[in-house]
């Protein structure tokens, strides 16, 4: 493990999205939502994703300085295309037009298809919570072959397809906020896991053969052999399965049918429904009663095998307060990172500078 300072990694990734051609604008959105996904506890969705951004790149599956563009505009309702571009760029892109729809009209409606990966959804309603505003994301993961299994299936029909719902808060912080791979778990826990060398937990992964396994293996081998669990069962497997219909189909997205193409991009279609707080009710009503809500499940007695009561979104703050000055990056991340830097052109005393311990 090397423990890396935000402030380092941050410049380091912003100077390796710089040599793959980026602006300065996208290197930095690129930078503050990997960096951010750590700081949040979230290594799945943090710097670790950026070797795979190198690949998609020079494979011409991911396109540096894209932007969103409108392909249909109904007022409330707006379909924009991400045009396999970064989902850093299209996630913002998309949010600043639902915030500004959704201050004139009290709500709106945004779907976003066809953009390379959005990482980490709840940065996409913090963005809508920092303006005041509640939202709702249902996102699927199309481009490649699907890797969950179905409740009852044996092998892959969706990916780990996220919802994100969060009611702004005070201070421009969500009051709570759930953002959940509609899996057990994310996919980029198992690499964390393959690369930290750890077995993921139990009921989260079955093999080719639809038996339970521990084996982050089984999803690195070629073919795969293994598919990730849904969460809570058919539960689950139901939000996933409403990701596929109205993340994607319904804003004329690629579901992961096999009809459409699975040449290996990372395409996130994303639904977001972004609702004016004060459009619907009294702000400080809202915050008052939200909050008294929270506090009555909070107080729940910690039952027996727990540690605390949690909200959604607290495990996130907690991170953050345990990360701001450092966390670690196991071995092989921290190889992928120097070879993906490498391979986007950086010079090795910028790799170095990047990656060295602090
Ligand atoms: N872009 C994509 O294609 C994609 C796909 C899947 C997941 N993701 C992202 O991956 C990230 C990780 O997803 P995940 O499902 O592994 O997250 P997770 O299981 O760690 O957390 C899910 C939710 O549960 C809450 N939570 C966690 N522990 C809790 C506890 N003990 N008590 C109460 N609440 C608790 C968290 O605050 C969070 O809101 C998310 O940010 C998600 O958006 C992105």
């Amino acid at each position: 493990m090397t423990s890396l300072h935000p402030e380092q990694l941050h410049r380091f990734v912003k100077e390796v999205c710089g040599a793959l051609g980026s602006s300065d604008t996208e290197a930095a959105l690129v930078a503050d939502q990997l960096v951010g996904a750590n700081l949040a506890g979230h290594d799945s969705h943090g710097v670790g994703m950026l070797p795979t951004y190198v690949q998609l790149v020079g494979a011409g599956l991911l396109i540096v300085n894209e932007h969103a563009t409108v392909v249909r505009d109904g007022g409330s309702v707006t379909i924009l295309d991400g045009n396999a571009g970064f989902g850093q760029v299209m996630g913002k892109e998309a949010m600043d037009l639902a915030l500004e729809r959704a201050s004139e009209n009290g709500a709106a409606v945004v779907g976003l298809r066809n953009s390379s990966h959005i990482g980490r959804i709840g940065h996409w309603a913090e963005q809508c919570a920092a303006e005041g505003f509640a939202s709702i994301h249902l996102v699927n993961v199309a481009g490649h072959a699907p890797y969950v299994a179905p409740h009852g299936g044996g092998d892959g029909r969706f990916a780990t397809n996220p919802i994100c719902i969060a009611l702004p808060g005070r201070g421009g912080k969500p009051a709570a906020m759930v953002d959940m791979a509609t899996s057990q778990i994310a996919l980029g826990k198992v690499r964390v896991a393959y690369n930290s060398g750890y077995e993921v937990p139990e009921g989260t992964l079955i093999d080719a053969e639809g038996h339970p396994t521990t084996d982050p293996a089984k999803m690195y081998t070629s073919p795969r052999g293994g598919s990730l669990t849904t969460a809570g069962g058919h539960k689950g497997s139901g939000l996933a399965i409403m990701c596929e219909l109205l993340g994607a189909a319904l804003i004329g997205g690629e579901t992961v049918q096999p009809g459409n193409k699975w040449n290996g991009r990372a395409i996130n279609n994303m639904l977001s429904i972004v609702i004016d707080v004060e459009a619907a009710h009294d702000r400080g009503a809202v915050l008052d009663e939200a909050e008294a809500y929270l506090n009555f499940v909070s107080s729940s007695p910690v039952r027996e095998g727990s540690d605390a009561v949690l909200m959604p979104g607290q495990p996130e703050q907690m991170a953050r307060a345990a990360r701001a000055g450092g966390f670690e990056v196991d071995d092989t991340t921290h190889a992928q990172l120097r070879a993906c830097a490498e391979k986007a052109g950086l010079d090795a005393a910028a790799i170095d500078a990047g990656l060295t311990r602090v």
